[in-house]
């Protein structure tokens, strides 16, 4: 964020006092511990750069977000960030922001509009990178050939669209390769244990992989591997995405066999963002920002586990 901050911009209200800026948050929910240090972060950086915020939680309904930003809208915040959870159905909403001037930051998921000039700028990680990153770990850990069993995220998500993408885009060249199962637990521990309960029940021995959209649910997964009696990380590989703390707990157990990192301290370039919006200096901000992900397995866990940051 800037040194100087938005407040130091502003005009004094009639009675002498400095007028913050207000910026409407609108959140997915917290479906999982990337959110809760997304939601974090978010605060944090709201409040380093000296914006009021308010925070709105979606609670993983689409129809909760839409309420939310249309209350923004007309409270008439200064700016809105939307981290939405799934990629359609904001144009009505996003028009009623764009026709009273307020500036819509859309972070972390991507939405698909009509129009791209209903929103500023993306800010988030390159989601279908991810998935791909997860393909090329396992083709290189197994040689080429397993039977994979996939969780994956929220439906209609833009991680959860990518990440499906990504994987079958690289393992389109390799035969061996097999998806034998996939299915959606949310995002979520308790659906990605539940669904892997199932899946076991179905498929037995002839899971070798599992592949899960998210940390949270791989850390499901391996739960319901355990009460099948089976060794997760040896019995069955386990390959995630968000590097969040439990996963790096779990490769250090063993029990999980590599992340791809998904990096949610997202709120300071938000608000980077936000202070150039606010001050109408927008021509340098691109049109789509992404951060950049490591991949982390078994081998380099320990070594990294006490500096990670969520
Ligand atoms: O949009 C990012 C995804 O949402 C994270 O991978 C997942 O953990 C979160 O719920």
């Amino acid at each position: 964020s800037s040194s100087k901050g938005p407040q130091s911009d502003d005009v004094a209200d009639a009675d002498g006092s400095q007028s913050v800026p207000v910026i409407g948050f609108v959140q997915t929910g917290a479906e999982s511990d990337w959110r809760k240090a997304h939601s974090e972060s978010v605060r944090d950086a709201a409040k380093a750069s000296g914006y009021d915020l308010r925070f709105a939680d979606g609670q993983g309904k689409q129809e909760n977000q839409i309420k939310a930003l249309s209350s923004f809208v007309a409270q008439g915040v200064d700016g809105i960030i939307l981290s939405p959870l799934v990629e359609t159905g904001w144009d009505n909403v996003l028009e009623k922001a764009k026709k009273r001037d307020i500036p819509v930051l859309i972070l972390d998921r991507q939405v698909d509009v009509k129009d791209d000039s209903l929103y500023v700028t993306y800010i988030g990680a390159d989601t279908y990178n991810e998935g791909r990153l997860a393909a090329e770990w396992l083709i290189e850990e197994t040689g080429g050939t397993a039977k994979v069993v996939e969780l994956q995220g929220t439906p209609g998500a833009s991680p959860t669209i990518n990440r499906f993408k990504g994987f079958r885009d690289v393992i389109a060249d390799h035969s061996g390769i097999e998806i034998i199962a996939t299915q959606s637990g949310d995002f979520r521990r308790s659906k990605g244990k539940e669904v892997m309960e199932a899946m076991l029940k179905k498929h037995g021995d002839d899971i070798d992989v599992v592949y899960a959209h998210n940390d949270d649910m791989a850390i499901g997964a391996i739960q319901a591997i355990e009460d099948a009696g089976k060794k997760p990380g040896d019995d069955i590989i386990l390959v995630s995405i968000d590097g969040v703390r439990g996963a790096f707990e779990a490769m250090v157990e063993g029990k999980l066999n590599c992340t791809v990192e998904c990096n949610p301290l997202q709120g300071p370039m938000a608000f980077e963002a936000m202070d150039k919006i606010l001050a109408g200096d927008t021509a340098d901000i691109p049109k789509k920002q992404m951060i950049k992900d490591e991949v982390y397995d078994r081998d380099t866990a320990k070594d990294v586990i006490d500096s990670r940051k969520y």
